[in-house]
Order: C-alpha cells, then structure tokens, then sequence
C-alpha cells in the first residue's frame, strides 16, 4: 500500500518502517475499530486514524500518551494557525523571576549542556500557559529534539562526556547534538503538518498499565499489540529507563525525584510484565481473555522471547485461531528458518 511518508522518529522499537505491511494486514481485516495497547512513538496509532478507523491508543509512559492523543486530535488547520518560531522562543527562553532550575541543579553534566538545560526548565513552566493541541503539541516536538540531541538517542546513561569529547566523527551524530532544540522541534512539527490530513473518529487515549485492563472498553473489533521486545538472549527493553526523562516533560515535578543510586538518576522506572518471559505469557493470557470479543494483532520478532510458538500456544488455549506471518509477504513466518525477522501474530475467535 502506498502511503504518504509519515514524520520521522527515532523512537526504539517504532513500527514506521513496516507500516505499509500494517496498513495492508489492517486493510484486509476490514475492521472499524482498533485499540493500539502500547502506541510508544504513536506512529502506528497515526497510521490507524489515517486509515479511518476509530482509534484507542494506550500506553503507560506519559510522554507517549501525549504523543498519541496530538496524532489522533490535531487538525492541519491548528497547526497551519502556529506561529512557530515566537512559541518555540517563548517557552524555551522566557523566564520569569520565580522561575525554578530543577533541571539545571538536579541533572547538571548528565544529558544536556547548562544552557539547553535551562531551556528545558523555562519550556516545563512556560508550557503550562498553554493547553490542549498547542501544549501536547509542543510537548511532542521538544520531546522529540532532546531523543535526537542523546547519544543513542536514549536516557539510559549518564554519557553526556560523548558529546563533549574532542574527537573528529565521520559521522553525523556531532552535527545533530549540536542543533538547537528548537530548530529539531519546528522541523518535527513542519514533518506532522506536511502529512494529508483525515478526520478524527472519537479518539481515545489512555496511560494505563496492561497489568490492570478494567479502564479500557472491550468493544473495539482489533487490539493492535506492539509490547517490549526480548531477544532470544532473552535480553529485555525497559522502555521506562530508556525514556524516562521525557516523563518530565509532561510533569516538572518528577526531574527533582531522579533515583540518585543511578548515576542517569530516572525519574519514573516501571516494572512491565513484558520485562521476563513467564510474566510475559501470563499478561498475553490475560489480555486474550479480557479482549474476548477481539482479533488480536500482535507485532513480533521471529527469535523473540517467549517465542512465537509458546506465544501461538497461549493464544490457542484462550480458544483461539491463531496465525503467525512474516511483515509482508502472507506466508507462514517459521518455514524458512530465517533467524530474525518482523513478523504478525493474529489471534482470532
Ligand atoms: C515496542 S514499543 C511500541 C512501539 C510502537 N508500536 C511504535 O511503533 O512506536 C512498546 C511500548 O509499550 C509500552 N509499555 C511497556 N510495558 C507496558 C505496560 N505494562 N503497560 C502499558 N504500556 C507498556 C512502552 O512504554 C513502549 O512505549
């Protein structure tokens, strides 16, 4: 399927480089209505309204929830209505005199240089004059500057010093730390408004953990499920310790509680079930069991952990019809062997 290029992310994990295969799987599945339950960039979210469906988007990191509730609410003409370039100096240069430097005194040498620190504290309360698409918004955009600004593009280590060290790079990670926030965000929201816009269809967006389903309705024909990929070394991906600083984004008040036994001081480290395989299988059954009257979709890797058969297994015994095919190609996924590959899990009733 042909679709319009969607903004550039460098979310890990993002399904934006498949969502043509997910477009055509969604397409052939005629449904009406789909849950995404861990949205994460909000790309595959984006791609849902985009295709006319009716969209629930969840995710347990707030930064992520904000991401999916613009993507699923903005308009072109909201965003064509910004003025750009005044907001962006605002929020990150304006600063009042009761103003406070949580960031710049608590993470000082951990991430940013001191003065996109000081940005960071001016747009946290700067951005509270703002609501609604305006404020997520911008929130988005900042958000994602700082990803681009870290050194693998993650807040998974105290490694500021990267950036810093005199060393000629023959590649372009030096150029993109050093360009400005602000230049990042404006080029990110010009990305967002450059794509064709589409109705919203009641857009919902929800920040809960899937340990606990009972606030999400049970009505919606497909639950899309992209959960934390293990490896076959059954090396997990804690989402929560990779972004947690984008958390404060969304609350100011979080950068004064960094976990001081880490030297990257997270300010918010959740637990998920799909940190370890048995607990991993245990939320697969429980979520097969709540959504009962919906096809799951569950995007996968061939030499995940669990792997796609004990997955297959577990969905079977919730009395499902369950189908595993590589991204793309309607064939059966694990008949060549291939040691690593995106592949779809569909689980119907
Ligand atoms: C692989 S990412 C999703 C990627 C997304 N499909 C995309 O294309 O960007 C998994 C997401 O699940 C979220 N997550 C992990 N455990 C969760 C839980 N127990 N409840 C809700 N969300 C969770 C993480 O915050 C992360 O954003």
């Amino acid at each position: 399927m042909l679709l319009p290029r969607f903004p550039a992310t460098r979310f890990q994990g993002s399904k934006r480089k498949i969502l043509p295969e997910i477009a055509a799987l969604i397409e052939a599945e005629k449904c009406e209505s789909i849950i995404d339950l861990y949205s994460g960039s909000g790309i595959v979210a984006l791609l849902f309204r985009y295709l006319g469906k009716r969209v629930l988007a969840n995710d347990y990191l707030k930064y992520n929830q904000n991401t999916a509730s613009l993507f699923l609410n903005y308009s072109q003409e909201e965003l064509g209505a910004l003025d750009l370039d005044a907001d962006l100096d605002f929020l990150l240069n304006h600063r009042a005199d009761d103003f406070e430097s949580i960031v710049s005194d608590e993470f000082q040498g951990v991430y940013f240089k001191p003065h996109e620190n000081s940005e960071i504290d001016n747009f946290c309360q700067n951005i509270q004059r703002y609501c609604g698409l305006k404020q997520s918004l911008y929130i988005y955009a900042v958000g994602q500057a700082l990803i681009k600004k870290r050194p693998y593009n993650l807040f998974h280590r105290a490694n500021l010093d990267m950036r810093l060290k005199d060393v000629v790079r023959s590649f372009g990670n030096a150029k993109t730390w050093e360009t400005s926030i602000k230049e990042h965000a404006v080029k990110c929201i010009k990305e967002l408004a450059a794509l064709p816009a589409v109705d919203a269809r009641q857009p919902i967006t929800t920040c809960v953990d899937t340990a606990c389903l009972q606030a999400l309705p049970q009505d919606y024909d497909v639950v899309y499920m992209d959960p934390p990929y293990m490896n076959g070394k059954s090396v997990s991906v804690n989402y929560s310790n990779f972004y947690h600083f984008l958390e404060g984004l969304c609350d100011y008040s979080l950068f004064s509680k960094g976990d001081t036994r880490y030297p990257h001081k997270p300010i918010v480290n959740i637990e998920s079930a799909w940190h370890k395989k048995e607990s991993a299988l245990k939320q697969l059954k429980y979520i097969c069991e709540y959504f009962h009257s919906s096809t799951i979709i569950m995007s996968y890797r061939s030499d995940g952990t669990p792997s796609p058969l004990e997955i297959q297994a577990v969905m079977q015994g919730c009395g499902r019809q369950v189908e595993i095919h590589t991204a793309g190609e309607y064939k059966y996924a694990l008949s060549k062997n291939a040691d690593n590959e995106e592949i779809f899990i569909i689980a119907r009733l």
